[in-house]
Order: C-alpha cells, then sequence, then structure tokens
C-alpha cells in the first residue's frame, strides 16, 4: 500500500509538470496475448498536440514507425490520448515483437522523443513434466514456466482434457503428451511434452489360432499378448508345455500337430519392470487338445487258451479323439478266387460265447469317429488239436499278429 502510494505521488508531478517527459514500463508479454507498453507523456503548458508516433528498433538499428511493420491491421493500437497517456497495445505478440519501442510527438511549437526506451520481452510458456518417464505409482510433477516475472492462471491440459492436479501418481492412462495454457486463454500454450509411464507386462494371454477344434497333421499357431511398456522384446516370451519350458518368441508355430503336443500351455512375458517383486508374468493355462481318427487300432483276445465250447472275446481298443463311437467286426473267408470280408459285429466287443473250429480265421476290427476311421492290423483265430491224450480236448488257439 504504501508503496503504491508513493509511485503515485512521485507520478503526478512528473505528468502535469508542463515540461517535455516521455516515461515507459518495460513489459514482458507471452506470445499470443496482448500486451499494453505503458506511457506516459507530458509538454509545456501553451502547446498543442500535433502529431503522435511509435516507432520501434529495427534489427540495423534503425527507428522504424510502426505503421511501417510488416505486421496485420490493428496489431498495434494506440490507447493513449492526447495529454498524459500514451500506452501501445499489441494484440496477439508475436516473437517478432520484441525489441525497443520510442514514443514520439510533436506540438505547435517543439517536438519530442526521448532517449530511453520500452522493451518489450516476448516469452513463451514451456511445460515441464517430471519425470518424463515415470513408473506407475512414481510421483509426476508438471511445471509450466512462463518466463515472464507476472504470475499468471496457469491450466494444464492433456491432449485438449483438463489436467485438475499437477502433482499426481502416474497410473498408465496418464501417460500422453501434456502442455500449459492461460486460463482463460487457451490458445497462449506452450508445447506439448510427453510422458512415458512403464508398468510390468499385464493382461498376459496366451492363444491359439485356429481358434475351433484341432485337427492332427494342421498347423497350429500359439501367440502370446500382453500389455506392457516398455513392449515385451521377443525374447521376453516364453512358452511352456505343462510346466515345461518349449520355446522363446512371441509366437510359436507347429506346422504338423501331433496328439503328443496335447497338453496344458501358458505363457510367461516380462520388460524391464516387475510388478508387485515379480518379474515374469505368468498367462492362465490352456488346454490344447487335438483331434484325430483312431489310430492305433489293436485287438486283444480273452482268454489266451480257448476250450472248445468254451467263450472267447475280442476286444478292440484304439487311440481316438473323440473316443471312437463305432467299431465294427468283420472276418475274412478266403474260398477259391475269392476273398471277402464279412460283417460279423459290432461294438467293442466281439463275443464268441460257443467257440467252435468254423470260428477260426482272420478278424479285423475297424473303427470310426467324426474325422475317420482305422483298422486293426488282422488276427488269426486258429484251433490246433492237441498231441496229447488228456489235454485232446483242449484247443489252442494261436493269435499272430500281421
Ligand atoms: C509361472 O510359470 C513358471 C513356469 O511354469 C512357474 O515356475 C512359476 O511358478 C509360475 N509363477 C506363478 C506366479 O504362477
Ligand atoms: C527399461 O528399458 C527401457 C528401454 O527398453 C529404458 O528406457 C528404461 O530406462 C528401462 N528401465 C529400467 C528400470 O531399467
Ligand atoms: C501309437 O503308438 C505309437 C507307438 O507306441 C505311439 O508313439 C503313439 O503315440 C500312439 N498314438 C497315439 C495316438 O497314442
Ligand atoms: C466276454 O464278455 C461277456 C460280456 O461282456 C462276459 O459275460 C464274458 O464273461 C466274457 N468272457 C470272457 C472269456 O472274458
Ligand atoms: C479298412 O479296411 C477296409 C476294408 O478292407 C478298407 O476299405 C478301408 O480303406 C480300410 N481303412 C483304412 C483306414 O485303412
Ligand atoms: C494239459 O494242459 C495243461 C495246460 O494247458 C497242462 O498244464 C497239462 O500238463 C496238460 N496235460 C497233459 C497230460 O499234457
Amino acid at each position: 500500500m504504501g508503496r503504491w502510494v508513493l509511485i503515485i505521488l512521485g507520478l503526478i508531478p512528473g505528468v502535469w509538470s508542463g515540461s517535455w517527459d516521455v516515461t515507459y514500463k518495460n513489459q514482458c508479454a507471452l506470445k499470443g496475448t496482448s500486451v499494453n507498453l505503458k506511457c506516459k507523456y507530458d509538454y509545456p503548458f501553451g502547446h498543442f498536440l500535433t502529431w503522435i508516433g511509435w516507432s520501434k528498433v529495427s534489427d540495423g538499428g534503425s527507428l522504424i514507425p510502426l505503421p511501417d511493420l510488416p505486421s496485420p491491421p490493428n496489431h498495434f493500437t494506440y490507447t493513449g490520448n492526447n495529454r498524459g497517456d500514451c500506452s501501445l497495445r499489441v494484440n496477439n505478440v508475436q516473437s517478432s515483437d520484441q525489441g525497443a519501442y520510442y514514443f514520439s510527438f510533436s506540438t505547435t511549437l517543439g517536438s519530442w522523443r526521448s532517449n530511453k526506451h520500452a522493451l518489450l520481452s516476448v516469452k513463451e510458456l514451456t511445460a515441464v513434466v517430471q519425470p518424463y518417464t515415470a513408473r506407475e505409482g512414481d510421483t509426476v510433477m508438471l511445471t509450466c514456466r512462463s518466463g515472464c516475472p507476472e504470475p499468471t492462471d496457469i491450466v494444464w491440459f492433456k491432449e485438449q482434457q483438463r489436467v485438475w492436479s499437477s502433482v499426481f501418481q502416474a497410473r498408465r492412462e496418464d501417460a500422453g503428451s501434456y502442455y500449459c495454457a492461460i486460463l482463460g486463454q487457451e490458445t497462449v500454450r506452450s508445447a506439448s511434452v510427453a510422458l512415458s509411464v512403464h508398468y510390468a507386462p499385464t493382461d498376459v494371454k496366451l492363444s491359439v489360432s485356429p481358434s475351433g477344434d484341432i485337427v492332427r497333421g494342421s498347423m497350429v499357431t500359439l501367440t502370446c499378448s500382453s500389455e506392457a511398456n516398455p513392449p515385451v522384446a521377443q525374447s521376453g516370451y516364453h512358452l511352456y508345455k505343462d510346466g515345461e519350458y518349449v520355446s522363446s518368441g512371441q509366437s510359436h508355430v507347429t506346422l504338423d500337430i501331433q496328439p503328443r503336443h496335447r497338453g496344458q500351455y501358458h505363457c510367461q512375458a516380462w520388460n524391464n519392470i516387475s510388478w508387485r517383486g515379480s518379474d515374469r508374468i505368468n498367462s492362465s493355462e490352456i488346454n490344447l487338445d487335438v483331434q484325430y481318427y483312431p489310430m492305433n487300432v489293436s485287438v486283444s483276445v480273452n482268454p489266451e487258451h480257448i476250450v472248445e465250447g468254451g467263450s472267447v472275446n475280442l476286444t478292440c481298443s484304439s487311440e481316438a479323439n473323440p473316443t471312437a463311437d463305432s467299431y465294427m467286426w468283420y472276418k475274412r473267408t478266403e474260398t477259391i478266387g475269392s476273398n471277402t470280408l464279412i460283417h460279423v459285429g459290432s461294438g467293442q466287443v466281439l463275443s464268441l460265447p460257443s467257440m467252435e473250429s468254423s470260428h477260426g480265421g482272420l478278424y479285423v476290427c475297424n473303427v470310426r469317429n467324426s474325422l475317420g476311421e482305422g483298422n486293426s492290423t488282422e488276427v488269426v483265430l486258429a484251433m490246433k488239436a492237441s498231441q496229447h491224450g488228456r489235454n485232446k480236448s483242449t484247443r489252442q488257439i494261436k493269435i499272430r499278429l500281421n
């Protein structure tokens, strides 16, 4: 308060002292704002003002009247009057407006230009994001430097959205481009500064392609994906099958998928950021199933030693996925000149309740599921009379696998 009074008291005699005088105030302005170059002037009583003019010192040092400067219309506006106030308004200040300005005037009895000048400095807002690379949870501080001493109301934006706090705990969604601007004059803004937020992989997922049923022999790709910053490198992905390491890299291609590839798979991803002390993040497990038509079809005979008249069971087993849903039994009959397969039964077990010599021959089992069929090797049921008296009634069946 006291200072103001002093300044006013000091100025009043100068302004209306009735002597030649021009006083200015240096100004600092942000690019894009409008600024008033404050100026006071006076001249002796009895004079009448005939002319006023502002000029700017060129790079070469000469004085150029403002109307001769290559600036848009109304860039400079005289807001003074004919005695006392000689202020100049500069609209939409540009960097080229920086420099020294002089006010001159003439009266009926003389003219005057002060040997002092008004200095206009043009600054820009500078946004500072500290740190510009943060880990999730780190404190980030936004600072806006104006370069001009006057305190200004600063607001922050992230990609056109207002940011309400200039100090915050980094979350990954805080990553982006920030700039500061003058409240109410948002076109007066700094350049954008990027904030990058680093975090350990999340959403680590293992996916399998094709997505439907996988049939033996087809090409299958297992792909591990994750959300991470910095992104997970190729060497940062590992694939596991049933807990055992399989390979590194984001994708694992199997050209000719086989039943042995069935199992529980998961992948791991890591970058150089750990999460809760854990450096490697596992995906959840996926079950890889491989479908195939019946394979390794075999026939077992029960009992091994068959009594004539006793029952014999032929059991057909196979590896199939999905499980076999049809079993057919054929017997090969060899008559002179022809060789035919006769359908003798169906179901996984072929029961021959009462064994007799006519049942001897070659048997084959045919198994099917939705993907195809498979044949067993042919099984020979041959009855051979025993050479020993007491065991005469016992017949042996010889089983031969082709
Ligand atoms: C991730 O998978 C690896 C390899 O199978 C295993 O050793 C580790 O225990 C798993 N980590 C977690 C947290 O499940
Ligand atoms: C992680 O790696 C990135 C580049 O891949 C690097 O900029 C960053 O400083 C590293 N961070 C740590 C904590 O090592
Ligand atoms: C068929 O048998 C072979 C040899 O024992 C084995 O390697 C293969 O895995 C079996 N096939 C299936 C589908 O189990
Ligand atoms: C053959 O199978 C039938 C029915 O499945 C059973 O009753 C019979 O005991 C079996 N015979 C032999 C010799 O296993
Ligand atoms: C199984 O045997 C039948 C009769 O001989 C034949 O037509 C069919 O092609 C065979 N299937 C396979 C898969 O070998
Ligand atoms: C009859 O056969 C049984 C088993 O097949 C054998 O243990 C027994 O010694 C045989 N008897 C004679 C007299 O050969």
